[in-house]
C-alpha cells in the first residue's frame, strides 16, 4: 500500500467535507487526513501518494491555509511522489477563474518533480476560463458545492476509482 495523505484548504467547510469524503471512499484506515500548514507541508515527503484539495478565493486565488503554505513547496523534493488533485469553486458566480487554485497548485507541484495522476472531463461544468484546464481536461476532480451539490458523491466515487489504481 502506498502512503497516502489527503491535505486540504478550506474556508467555509466546503474542501473540508470533500476531503473527508475523498477519504472514506478510499477507505483505509492507514490513510491520513489533515489541513494544510508550513509545518505539515514539509512533512509530506513522508507520502508516496498525495491527495490535494483547494478552494478557489478571490478572483482566482489561493485559500488561506495554502496562501500562506505554498512557498514552503520551494524547499521539497517531490521527485517520485504521485499527486491527485481536488478543487472546490462556483463555476456561475466565478466562472471566469473556475476552480484555478487547483491548477496554481498543480503547477507548484510539478516544479518538484511530482507526477500528476486524476485528471477529470470538463463537458459537465459551465464557466469561461479555468487556470486547472489542460488539454481540455480538468488536472484534477473539480466540484462545485455552490451550484451542483447534488453530483458531488458520485463524481467522488468515480474519480477515486479512477485514482485507486495510485493507491497500492
Ligand atoms: C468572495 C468569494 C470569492 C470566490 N472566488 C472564486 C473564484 O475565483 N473561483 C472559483 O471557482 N470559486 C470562487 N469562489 C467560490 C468558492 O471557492 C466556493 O464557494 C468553495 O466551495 C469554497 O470552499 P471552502 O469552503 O472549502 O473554502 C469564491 C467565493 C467567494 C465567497
Amino acid at each position: 500500500m502506498k502512503k497516502t495523505a489527503v491535505v486540504w484548504a478550506s474556508q467555509t467547510g466546503n474542501t473540508k467535507e470533500a476531503a473527508e469524503l475523498i477519504a472514506t471512499e478510499i477507505g483505509r484506515p492507514d490513510v491520513d487526513l489533515f489541513e494544510v500548514s508550513r509545518e505539515e507541508l514539509l512533512r509530506l515527503t513522508e507520502y508516496d501518494m498525495l491527495i490535494i484539495g483547494t478552494s478557489t478565493w478571490g478572483a482566482g486565488e489561493l485559500p488561506h491555509g495554502w496562501r500562506e503554505a505554498v512557498s514552503a513547496l520551494d524547499q521539497l523534493d517531490l521527485t517520485g511522489k504521485t499527486v491527485a488533485f481536488f478543487g472546490l469553486g462556483d463555476q456561475l458566480v466565478y466562472g471566469d477563474w473556475y476552480v484555478d487554485a487547483m491548477g496554481i497548485l498543480h503547477d507548484r507541484f510539478v516544479s518538484r518533480g511530482a507526477k500528476v495522476v486524476g485528471a477529470w472531463p470538463s463537458d459537465t461544468y459551465e464557466f469561461s476560463s479555468s487556470k486547472a484546464l489542460r488539454d481540455g481536461m480538468f488536472v484534477g476532480l473539480a466540484l462545485d458545492a455552490d451550484n451542483q451539490e447534488h453530483l458531488t458523491r458520485e463524481r467522488i466515487r468515480r474519480w477515486v476509482c479512477s485514482i485507486r489504481p495510485y493507491l497500492s
